[in-house]
């Protein structure tokens, strides 16, 4: 795992956004992975930026969308397919066909999911997941207690994920219970997952996820299994770690790690 500890808020999207630019410059055709919530919204106002900027471009890049909420149609304006829209996709030059997205209506839920996973392969797997975390732990929609190794599938919303979400409806009766999401094990499966967090209320949650135990209570904390995670983090949500002078140090010394005989200089005879 790599944490990454930023001054504040907008240094964790451009920093987010240049890992991005630097995936994309290797290979143009990514298949990125996108959370919605309030974290990433920076984080895409300067992917569009960079796309106006023509420093990349989305015509070879194919997207999965996390989540869904079970009931609202695509059109909904809470619904996750509109969120991608109208903060991203609307605003690039990505492919229509190239969108993937969990339907909140699908006729068969279980057939629904697993061609989603089938589809995630298909496209050779996805280079970028871009992740927030929910305040109890949560990444994507897997609620405290999913499996370490769940797949896309059904999931219901906690009391606690229920009342965040109830002041953006104005029907009660619209207010989501259920959601699709993608799993533990299928976010574990991406090659890189990219997660960003910001402000003292997430402190203490990400304090958990990175240094706490593994454990299905703390969703988050699987990604200590991930093959490469990147925690994005600014200073208010790092202010809990204890090993914070390290990931400071690891990250200046990035560089330099490339070539460790600069590290440990090697004694010359005479
Ligand atoms: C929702 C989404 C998650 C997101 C979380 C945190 O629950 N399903 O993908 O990470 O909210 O949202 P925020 O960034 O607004 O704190």
């Amino acid at each position: 795992m790599e944490v990454i500890i930023k001054k504040d808020y907008d240094d964790v999207c451009s920093e987010s956004a240049a890992i991005i630019e630097e995936a994309w410059r290797r290979k143009n055709n990514l298949v990125l992975g996108f959370a919605t919530g309030k974290t990433p919204l920076g984080l895409y106002e300067k992917l569009v930026e960079f796309y106006r900027q023509g420093r990349i471009d989305f015509s070879a890049v194919t997207a999965f969308n996390l989540d869904e909420y079970v009931g609202l149609e695509a059109s909904h304006p809470q619904s996750f397919a509109h969120y991608m829209d109208h903060h991203l996709f609307r605003h690039v030059n990505i492919r229509k066909e190239d969108i993937f997205r969990l339907s909140g209506r699908p006729p068969d839920i279980d057939e629904h999911c697993r061609a989603y996973e089938r589809k995630v392969r298909d496209s050779g797997g996805i280079d970028i997941q871009i992740l927030g975390i929910g305040k109890n732990g949560h990444i994507a929609f897997n609620e405290p207690g999913s499996s370490l190794s769940s797949r896309t599938r059904l999931k219901i919303l906690t009391p606690e994920t229920v009342a965040a979400i109830r002041p953006f409806f104005q029907d009660e009766k619209e207010v989501p219970r259920f959601c699709l999401t993608m799993g533990i094990g299928t976010i574990l499966e991406t090659k890189t997952a990219l997660l960003l967090a910001s402000g003292k209320d997430k402190a203490g949650i990400i304090a958990r996820a990175v240094e706490g135990p593994l454990t299905a209570s703390v969703p988050a904390s699987a990604l200590q299994l991930h093959a490469r995670a990147i925690f994005v983090i600014d200073e208010a949500a790092a202010s809990k770690l204890t090993k914070r002078d390290y990931y400071r140090w690891a990250y200046e010394n990035k560089d330099r790690a490339l070539d460790p005989l600069k590290i440990i200089p090697l004694k010359t005879k005479g």
